[in-house]
């Protein structure tokens, strides 16, 4: 379905759980996070439900994501149950890719195409510091796994900071050259804890694409939220997304649900739909969900005010 202004949304990013198993310094608090109770949650139900009105809207892809969804306990039903909802062509999960190792080969059974997977840092005691107590060599099993099993190309995530991992975009690029992985570097959000890291640690993308004219430019397809690049004869691309210095609202082709089962039509805006409450009545769904397509703005306005106007931090939304 097309909203307001011509743009065709057939993207919907579901949050399946605000907890994480790991508490990286930019994304989550040390302590103190107030866990929201179990009921609050939405059930796998209620998602394959909003799924299929998605669906019958025009939705043909679905990302699972966090907090991290890897911690939620037969998350493989859910996507089985997805992958058979008649329009859904393609299922993918954002992850730490702690858990993945072991799980890789049961999710692909179940149906799952891509994982983007997130890697700060290649430094083992840097990255226990980052997540606050992560083992680096699970995530690298997991990564080298997702390979192995054909879910390629794997999506790595870096989050760029100043003075806390700047220091390794080169090694983080030439995982390229012998790896069909995209690494793909985003400006960090001055959005939850990511707020605290802005001042000194924000770097454009812009800053590292010209400090490397060994970058070559690639096409990319236009809903991609990421400008592609590679090095020369390497097996992978790397990707800029640049949510902050470069709006790609204009193409913007996604919707998103949170885990208490309100619908956000933008990250950065504080208006959210209640459609729990119309789960039960398929058609009361559809309408609303209409509705919230409708209502996406234009733009977001995170440039002007420097801070984002979501109520919500990352580990609530999904990123
Ligand atoms: N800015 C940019 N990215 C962030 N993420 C979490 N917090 C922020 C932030 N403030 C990223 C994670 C992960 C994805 C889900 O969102 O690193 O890759
Ligand atoms: Fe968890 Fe991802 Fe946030 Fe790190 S960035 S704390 S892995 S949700």
């Amino acid at each position: 379905m097309q909203d307001s202004f011509g743009r065709n949304i057939e993207y919907l990013r579901v949050s399946i759980t605000d907890r994480c198993n790991l508490r990286c310094v930019y994304c989550m608090p040390e302590e103190g996070i107030k866990k929201l109770d179990r009921e609050k949650i939405l059930s796998f139900e209620e998602i394959i439900k909003i799924v299929k009105a998605c669906a019958s809207l025009g939705i043909r892809k679905i990302r699972y994501t966090g907090g991290e969804p890897l911690i939620i306990k037969g998350i493989e039903n859910l996507i089985h149950e997805t992958s058979i909802i008649p329009g859904i062509e393609d299922i993918a999960i954002t992850t730490n890719g702690i858990l993945l190792y072991d799980m890789a080969q049961d999710l692909k059974k179940a149906g799952l195409k891509r994982v983007n997977i997130s890697l700060d840092t290649l430094n083992e005691d840097k990255y226990r510091k980052i997540t606050r107590g992560g083992d680096l060599r699970k995530v690298l099993m997991a990564i080298e796994k997702c390979i192995e099993i054909g879910m390629t190309p794997v999506k790595l995530n870096v989050v760029l900071i100043r003075g806390l991992n700047d220091d390794e975009v080169i090694d983080l690029m030439n995982l390229t050259m012998n790896m069909p992985v995209e690494v793909r570097f985003i400006e960090l959000m001055p959005i939850g804890e990511g707020v605290k890291y802005y001042d000194k640690g924000e770097m454009s993308t812009e800053e590292i694409i010209n400090s490397y004219p060994s970058l070559i430019p690639v096409e990319n397809n236009l809903h991609s939220t990421a400008n592609l690049y590679k090095l020369k004869n390497a097996k992978g691309n790397i990707g800029f997304i640049t949510p902050l210095s470069c709006k790609f609202c204009d193409n913007c082709n996604r919707i998103r649900l949170t885990s208490t089962g309100t619908i956000k039509p933008c990250l950065h805006s504080r208006e959210e739909l209640d459609i729990r409450r119309y789960v039960e009545n398929e058609a009361m769904l559809i309408e609303v969900l209409k509705t919230a397509i409708s209502s996406k703005p234009k733009e977001h306005y995170l440039n002007s005010e420097s801070i984002s106007r979501s109520e919500k931090d990352m580990y609530q939304i999904g990123g």
